[in-house]
């Protein structure tokens, strides 16, 4: 690569890679593939590091406590900053945006950022999947505002419909009901696809599976049951804790039969299942029994503007460093394009042949799922 100048990588726990500037620009054609033939077509972006809940498996209150630092106002992308790398890798062929956190509803003005990012278009000019995956505690007093700014879908963590149970994951006293409010306020705000997602965790909430099911059939929402992966290094994994998703569709499908279905595009994450008697639909997220990284076309943009390639990565790629000196979009583009085209990330299906306690990775909260 011919170097114009070297830009250090500063992570606030990950060592990092300098970006290098090339002279020689690349324009943009609306196509980019890695070196596993993989095109780049979901951009998930992180809005803050900051979450409401302590989800042991994701933020657990020993490491997130009183006295954990999170990121300076000045390190994260403005929304303005955000917009012009969205609008870059859309250039390159992302369709689907998602919005991500810790939680992104606690960004503020984040419909200022949704009603600038609705306005993009794909490079087929279609408007793009514009989405965000929240916790919901904010969403009885937000949803409207959401829509109105042009947020087209909307994805709802929920583990467990048992009161006592949910407590315990998110350990800071949040209910049931304060999530069920909020997703039944989007209903009425005008979300149509909205999505429940569970991740399983043999002897905590798996014995919720039937529950979660039953509910959220009667009331038309898709439920995507994930498969606990090993995200960060501080969630405790072991494998035993995975319920595999093959265990959840039978102990579903003994109760409510299930048909399976087609994806609704190539690459999606969840196995889609309908319900046999034509009322509903469910998902399943096997990301640690059957790795889905063959088909795997998911940027990730760090709430300070790093680039990660997998969510298993411990080195990100300092785009903001380049935004704040002053790169050009055609430069910054041409950085994208390279170092898509040097992807090979694979993590979840050469797992077992990492050395767990050696790879570190980037955690779930400073990414987003
Ligand atoms: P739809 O657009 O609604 O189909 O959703 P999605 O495919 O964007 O899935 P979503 O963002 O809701 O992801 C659900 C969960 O799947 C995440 O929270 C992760 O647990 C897992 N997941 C999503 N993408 C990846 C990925 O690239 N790698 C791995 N290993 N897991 C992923
Ligand atoms: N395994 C699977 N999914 C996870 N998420 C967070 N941690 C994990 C994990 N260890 C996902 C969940 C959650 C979203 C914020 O991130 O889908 O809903
Ligand atoms: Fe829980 Fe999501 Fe917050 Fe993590 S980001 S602590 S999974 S609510
Ligand atoms: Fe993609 Fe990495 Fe997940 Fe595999 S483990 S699907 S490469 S993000």
């Amino acid at each position: 690569m011919l170097l114009e100048r070297t830009i250090p990588i500063i992570s606030p726990s990950h060592k990092a890679f300098p970006i290098e500037v090339p002279k020689q620009l690349l324009s943009a054609d609306g196509q980019l593939k890695d070196l596993r033939g993989r095109q780049l077509h979901d951009l998930r972006i992180s809005v803050t590091d900051r979450c409401n809940f302590r989800c042991t498996y994701c933020m657990p209150k020993e490491v997130f406590g009183k006295n954990y630092s999170y990121l300076p106002q000045a390190s994260v992308l403005s929304f303005e900053e955000i917009v012009r790398l969205s609008r870059l890798f859309v250039a390159h062929g992302v369709e689907k945006l998602r919005l991500t956190g810790g939680e992104p509803l606690l960004r503020k003005d984040l419909e200022r950022l949704i009603a600038m990012l609705s306005e993009l278009k794909t490079f087929a000019g279609k408007s793009l999947d514009l989405t965000l995956t929240t916790n919901g505690t904010l969403l009885a007093k937000k949803a409207q505002s959401l829509k109105n700014a042009g947020l087209a879908r909307l994805t709802i963590s929920l583990d467990a419909l048992e009161d006592a149970v949910f407590k315990k994951i998110n350990d800071v006293d949040h209910s049931v009901q304060e999530v069920l409010q909020g997703i039944s306020t989007a209903q009425t705000a005008g979300f149509k696809d909205i999505k429940v997602n569970m991740v399983v965790q043999r002897g905590i909430n798996d014995q919720e599976i039937l529950p979660m099911a039953r509910y959220f059939k009667a009331r038309g929402i898709i439920v995507r049951f994930i498969e606990f992966m090993d995200v960060g290094n501080s969630n405790g994994w072991k494998m035993d804790s995975v319920v595999p998703s093959r265990e959840v569709l039978q102990r579903i499908n003994s109760e409510m039969p299930l048909l399976n279905l087609q994806p609704n595009y190539p690459g999606e994450v969840a196995q889609r299942w309908a319900y046999a008697d034509g009322q509903g639909e469910i998902g399943v997220i096997s990301s640690v029994t059957q790795a889905f990284c063959n088909s795997c076309s998911r940027a990730r943009l760090s709430t300070e503007g790093q680039l990660y390639l997998c969510l298993f990565a411990h080195t990100g790629f300092d785009l903001r460093a380049l935004l704040r000196k002053g790169a050009s979009d055609a430069q910054l583009q041409t950085v994208i394009a390279q170092l898509w085209s040097q992807r090979r990330d694979n993590y979840s299906e050469s797992r077992s042949t990492i050395k767990g306690a050696n790879h570190r990775k980037i955690e779930m909260s400073y990414i987003g799922g």
